[in-house]
């Protein structure tokens, strides 16, 4: 027994000051271990076969020859694989999308499907298998053309209404003085992380353990126990180090398949996707085209709003990207109109991509201000200030803190706005053209309930453990900062577990909601074992244990309207002789509640800014319509920005702690690429007099 040695006098709070990540060194020596790497005796690779049609039906697989080659030790398909339960609802109220329950039919219904695992003894001889596993097809004529005018698009609800209509939208807009009618797209965009989708599944003492890279441990959990239909306490998930995820990391078919042929075999079996693969299996953002119709009075102020958003999904599942959400919380009007609209195609599933719906909504949106602002000859900050709304546009709620106006300001000062000669096509350095352009954003903050516990031990340290994932963000860290200040020690002293479905359950990391979910159930947990210690009080050898669950304090938070904001400002020189548009400066303010390390969170914004830079001047995804799969389905086909692309980029924030949470967080994940494509159009259009509606701003587009 020794006794408690909690600090006594309070100390300076940890939150707010920067920390380098508590794994940095791990990470950076190659002693982190990633799902593909852990190692495991007798451990099995699969390998994946993808249809090469992209409508049909397998008519047979000739699986015999594959099976004689040199370590080849099973090849699963829909006539062999184990059975699956897919009649379930699982987290967020989400049905599985049957993109995962793989191997259950003959049916191809986008190219990319998966119509096999090959498992071998290492994984050079599983893909090599794998890759000569001839399929023979029946194929049919299949339908990958997205247009807005397509008469089968239909409303779809996803995890918003579909439709929300307010006032009467022609009367409106005839009575308005301005009018800007536009239609904008964006292009099919895909996240592609830098370490590749990943598991190992093995059974283990009755027990289904599952080393994996995702973005939510319980999610995982959830899904394979219902989709096996074991208990849950029986699936273990691990994913203790993740290198990206940005919405594609939740259960996607590998993992099944890792699953079926650890059953199968009674062996570990590891499955990785490749590069490659994972443009058809790691979901994406759909191409959106999107319609904004605003009218507003001579003064700028908003009539008319209406803001109608089509995407597609595939025949399987109905994902909607739901673009035109952002205009019911950005901009009130009398008159305010706003739908989603889904087209069906033989095409992957799309599913959650940074910022959804936000990303491209947000482009159209602001984007349609800028012409409005252009039209009516106010400034495009002043117009904003302007309609500010006093409540929700669309649900009437209170805003939980809206601090959009102060971000203006402040990024308007700091920039330099009002020195800018709102004319444009009239700046000049050599043979650029040079325009400055801004843009709001805004991005929902949330919080979801999650369990946590903190143990103190005799040696004056502590270990808390929640089934976070720390998907690159830094939320371990952040993590240690919260538990210190609750627990009133240093940070040095807080062992932070995360990345373990046994630690309880726990809110993934996703919808920007990760670390203030987390955080709340830490600050819980922390707090109340901190109250339990009596200094000089004798701690037993095997600690003291605090648990904490924040289901009852979350569903206690009255309704409002709660978002993170920011105001995007952007500098661009374009080049009139080859179309080439070069970003100059970037400028991001942000009210997104309190900042738990300004270190990591600077780099989470950089992070979507720039993630914006590449949505704006390079991300498209092309198919090809004869196959139905892509062109250039890699990082050298796919244009994302590099270093050479990103010029000086400023972020930083006003003050703007959240009264409704323990720390007073909000949440940073997504908003840093909120409005940042929609402020590089803009400015886009100052530098020549053009409007871009059309994402990418490629060159051949700028000519
Ligand atoms: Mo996100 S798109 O909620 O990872």
């Amino acid at each position: 027994m020794t006794a408690v040695t909690t600090e006594t006098a309070r100390r300076a709070p940890s939150v707010g000051t920067a920390h380098t990540r508590v794994e940095g060194r791990d990470k950076v020596t190659g002693a982190a271990r990633y799902a593909g790497e852990v190692p495991f005796a007798d451990l099995a690779y699969g390998w994946l076969v993808l249809s090469t049609i992209a409508r049909g039906r397998i008519r047979s697989l000739d699986t015999e020859p594959v099976l004689a080659m040199p370590g080849v030790l099973a090849v699963l398909d829909h006539r062999n694989a184990p059975r699956v339960d897919t009649d379930y609802t699982g987290l967020l109220g989400m049905r599985p999308d049957p993109t995962c329950a793989v191997f259950q039919h003959d049916r191809v219904p986008h190219r990319g499907w998966p119509v096999a695992l090959v498992v071998a003894e290492t994984s050079e001889q599983a893909r090599e298998a794998a890759e000569a596993l001839v399929v023979h097809y029946e194929q049919e004529p299949h339908d990958i053309d997205f247009t807005g005018e397509r008469p089968d698009a239909y409303p779809a609800d996803g995890h918003m209404p579909a439709v929300t209509e307010k006032g009467d939208l022609d009367a409106e807009l005839a009575a308005s003085a301005v009018v800007v009618d536009a239609e904008y797209t964006t292009p099919e965009e895909h996240h592609n992380p830098m370490e590749p989708h990943a598991v190992t599944a093995r059974w283990d003492a009755g027990r289904l353990e599952v080393i994996d890279s995702n973005q939510g441990a319980t999610w995982v959990v959830g899904e394979l126990a219902n989709l096996f239909s074991l208990d849950p306490a029986s699936v273990r998930v691990r994913s203790e180090h993740v290198g990206g995820g940005f919405g594609s990391k939740g259960v996607r078919a590998h993992q099944v398949a890792a699953v079926m042929a650890a059953t199968t075999l009674q062996r570990p079996v590891r499955v990785v996707l490749t590069r490659r693969q994972m443009f058809s299996l790691a979901g994406y953002r759909s191409p959106t085209v999107q319609r904004v119709r605003l009218g507003a009075e001579a003064d700028g102020r908003l009539r008319a709003l209406e803001h109608r958003a089509v995407s597609l999904t595939s025949t399987v599942y109905e994902f909607v990207e739901p673009s035109a959400g952002v205009a019911r919380v950005m901009y009130g009007a009398d008159a305010h109109h706003t739908s989603n609209r889904l087209v069906r195609l033989d095409v992957p599933s799309p599913t959650f991509m940074r910022a959804p719906g936000e990303a491209p909504g947000s482009f159209a949106l602001e984007s349609a201000l800028d012409e409005l602002a252009e039209k009516c000859g106010i400034d495009p900050v002043e117009l904003r200030l302007r309609n500010e709304p006093d409540k929700g546009p669309v649900s009437g709620l209170p805003f939980a803190g809206r601090n959009l106006a102060a971000c203006f300001r402040e990024g308007a000062r700091r920039f330099g706005w009002a020195d800018r000669d709102p004319r444009p096509g009239v700046r000049r350095d050599g043979r650029w053209l040079l325009g400055t352009g801004t843009a709001a954003a805004s991005f929902p903050a949330g919080a979801a309930p999650s369990t946590a516990t903190a143990t103190a031990h005799p040696d004056g340290t502590f270990t808390v453990r929640i089934s976070a994932a720390d998907i690159g963000t830094g939320a371990r860290t952040a993590l240690t900062l919260v538990a210190a200040d609750a627990l009133q020690v240093a940070p040095e002293r807080v062992r932070m577990r995360i990345g373990d479905s046994d630690f309880g359950p726990a809110m993934i990391a996703g919808g920007s909601m990760g670390t203030r979910s987390w955080s709340w159930a830490i600050t819980a947990a922390a707090g109340e074992l901190r109250d339990q210690l009596t200094p000089g009080a004798d701690i037993p050898p095997e600690g003291i244990t605090v648990r904490s669950d924040t289901t009852a304090a979350i569903g206690a938070l009255a309704p409002a309207e709660r978002h993170s904001y920011g105001a995007q400002f952007a500098e661009v020189a374009v080049d009139v002789t080859t179309g080439e548009v070069r970003v100059r400066r970037m400028l991001g303010i942000f009210a997104a509640g309190r900042i738990v390390n300004p270190l990591t969170a600077r780099n989470q914004l950089l992070g979507g800014m720039i993630w914006g830079i590449s949505m704006a001047l390079h991300e498209e995804a092309v198919r090809d319509r004869a196959s139905g799969g892509h062109v250039g389905a890699d990082l050298a086909g796919y244009h994302v920005a590099t270093n050479a692309d990103v010029p000086r980029i400023e972020t930083d924030w006003i003050d703007d702690t959240d009264p409704n949470d323990p720390v007073g967080i909000k949440g940073i994940g997504e908003i840093g690429v909120v409005g940042a494509a929609a402020a590089l159009a803009n400015a886009v259009w100052h530098a020549t007099g053009v409007r871009h509606r059309s994402l990418p701003i490629r060159p051949d587009r700028v000519l």
